[in-house]
């Protein structure tokens, strides 16, 4: 692979097609770093406008360390992810105490400013400051896993650390604002997640997925989430709710939360369904496998003290209902056990 010349073509091709967006009329590390910070979580055309009245009205740091937090959330009001705005002030206050009020000009010090991760420090510093710091997201473990036909599971640590690596070389060879921006606009306009429009790809004589017909079918992503998985009995009777929404909608299954412990598990159900239950067994670990997920299940069996606001149903009444295959082998399993 002609690495130098894969990262020229894209440069070039960002140069003449790179999308016009207002930050990108800016040096200012400043109203770099707020686009960066809105960008999180966020759609390009949702954060346009808020980033334009935002900038109008908090001008510098000085003036947003110096607004009332209501002007600074009345400014964010609709975006979403409220708790950016709040990070925003504190590391404005940041920089006027530890940094005299100028921007941190190094990605360690960039880092240390709240609200800021990996992702966001290494945007900031090569945008800004032209650093050599890759930026990893979803659009670029998508590109570099087509490109380099990368066959392994990108929801991984292992594979997203060698993919930054990689970037980190390549952004290395290039003007690092000009590459991670071309990375981002590739991702968003040409090489989509779903029917990639390779016919128009700056980048299409490097990429290995494309030679081989495999755009399509990368990158491979499975995310793994462990869940506890509560059979919860009142009597002589269980709980189980049905799906409205997701993966597993008209189908029955148990109440299961994304949570580390079955403690934390009662303290969930109290909070969202009121209900006072204690643990009576642990039951099994299942795994269960979708198309583009794995669910670990850690099963327990828990005893409801008052008749729960949720529907009972007898053993013979669940042989009846129509159960996802995840909660089929959950209910198998902890039968075994009885
Ligand atoms: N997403 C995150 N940062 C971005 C940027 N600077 N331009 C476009 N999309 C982005």
């Amino acid at each position: 692979m002609n690495e130098k010349k894969l990262v020229e073509d894209l440069c070039l091709w960002y140069q003449k097609y790179g999308r016009d967006l207002p930050w990108r009329h800016s040096q200012d590390p400043y109203q770099i770093w707020i686009s960066e910070i809105m960008l999180q979580q966020t759609q390009v055309e949702t954060v346009i406008p808020y980033y334009q009245r935002f900038i109008q009205q908090f001008k510098t740091v000085k003036d947003l360390d110096e607004a009332s937090e209501d002007a600074v959330f009345k400014c964010y009001q609709g975006l979403g992810y409220y708790r950016r705005a709040k990070h925003m002030k504190e590391a404005a206050h940041q920089i006027m105490t530890e940094h005299h009020g100028i921007f941190p000009t190094t990605y360690d010090d960039i880092h240390q400013l709240k609200g800021i991760g990996d992702y966001t420090a290494s945007a900031i510093a090569s945008i800004a400051f032209q650093l050599p710091y890759g930026v990893v997201d979803g659009n670029v473990l998508r590109i570099l896993s087509r490109i380099y036909m990368i066959k392994e599971n990108i929801a991984t640590t292992q594979v997203h650390q060698s993919i930054q690596k990689k970037v980190n070389q390549l952004v290395q060879t290039a003007n690092p604002s000009i590459f991670n921006q071309a990375m981002m606009d590739l991702g968003a306009t040409i090489c989509k997640p779903r029917h990639p429009l390779c016919h128009l790809c700056p980048v299409q004589q490097h990429c290995l997925a494309y030679a081989t017909c495999q755009q399509d079918v990368l990158p491979i992503s499975i995310k793994k989430k462990n869940y506890i998985t509560g059979i919860l009995s009142y009597q002589d009777r269980y709980v189980l709710i049905k799906q409205e929404t997701g993966l597993l909608a008209h189908l029955y299954g148990f109440i299961q939360f994304d949570d580390e412990s079955p403690y934390r598990y009662m303290e969930h159900l109290e909070e969202t369904y009121h209900i006072d239950s204690s643990l009576k067994a642990y039951i099994q670990d299942i795994k269960h496998v979708f198309t583009h997920r794995i669910w670990k299940m850690h099963v327990y069996h828990f005893i409801l003290h008052q008749k729960p606001d949720l529907p009972l149903y007898t053993l013979e009444e669940i042989a009846q209902l129509p159960i996802s295959s995840a909660h089929l082998k959950v209910w198998q399993s902890f039968l075994k056990t009885q």
